[in-house]
């Protein structure tokens, strides 16, 4: 059984990671443009791709989570509100960051957006203490909850490598196979079928794929067009 101090622990420890991460590929830029070396476009992918994801992850998942919670208690509105605009600020800094070319300016920006996201973590350090101190109970589900998030939020591949519509589809029908599960099967079945006509002409190995899963939620008696025309009898019974 996790304490609330455990829990608050846990979120300053991954707080520091995440800190720490970040600077780390700050000093590869600064250190790439000291040496004169060139590469600083490099660094500058590399220190994007881990705003993407890790941390603008971890700030949905506070945002959904710690965020209303403490909304919901009296007396920090004011302090949610301001966290959620510096969350905003970090957003549109990654913005001109993709958008920088020259070197100053990429280091400018990336050393601002690490003392920023410091100082926006030692505030939410802070807040979370005062939580804990009010509710400490209630803060192991809390902070659950906010991982859960996390992780669900995490980018699956590097950009540049994501197959979107795959992504997406492959969400889609996880989530019509978790609705089916829990008693809704024609309304999920109902779904599949949609995604099925949907992606038929364009991607056709997806369509295959929301076949199989609408035989499977159907009970694998469905004699639906879907399955008929798409699928492999032998396939249709896995
Ligand atoms: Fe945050
Ligand atoms: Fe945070």
């Amino acid at each position: 059984m996790v304490t609330g101090s455990q829990a608050y622990q846990t979120m300053l420890d991954h707080h520091e990671l995440l800190e720490r991460e970040l600077a780390l590929r700050l000093g590869e830029i600064e250190r790439r443009i000291a040496g004169g070396q060139g590469g600083s476009e490099i660094a500058k992918t590399a220190f994007l791709a881990y705003l993407e994801s890790e941390i603008f992850p971890h700030a949905i998942a506070e945002e959904y989570t710690i965020y209303e919670a403490a909304r919901a208690a009296s007396g920090f509105s004011a302090t949610v509100d301001e966290l959620l605009q510096e969350h905003r600020a970090l957003e549109e800094a990654a913005i001109q960051l993709l958008q920088a070319e020259e070197a100053r300016e990429i280091a400018e920006i990336a050393g601002e957006t690490v003392a920023d996201f410091s100082s926006h973590v030692a505030k939410e350090n802070n807040l979370l203490h005062l939580l804990l101190e009010r509710d400490g109970a209630g803060l192991p589900r809390l902070l659950a909850a906010m991982e859960q998030l996390y992780v669900a939020a995490k980018v699956p591949s590097p950009p540049g490598k994501r197959d979107l519509e795959a992504d997406l589809a492959r969400l889609l029908l996880d989530y019509a196979t978790a609705t089916a599960n829990a008693g809704l099967r024609e309304e999920a079945a109902k779904t599949v079928a949609s995604a099925w006509a949907l992606l038929q002409h364009d991607r056709p190995d997806l369509a295959a794929e929301a076949a199989r899963r609408l035989h499977r939620i159907a009970g694998g008696g469905s004699q639906s067009v879907a399955s008929r025309r798409s699928l492999d009898p032998e396939e249709a019974l896995t």
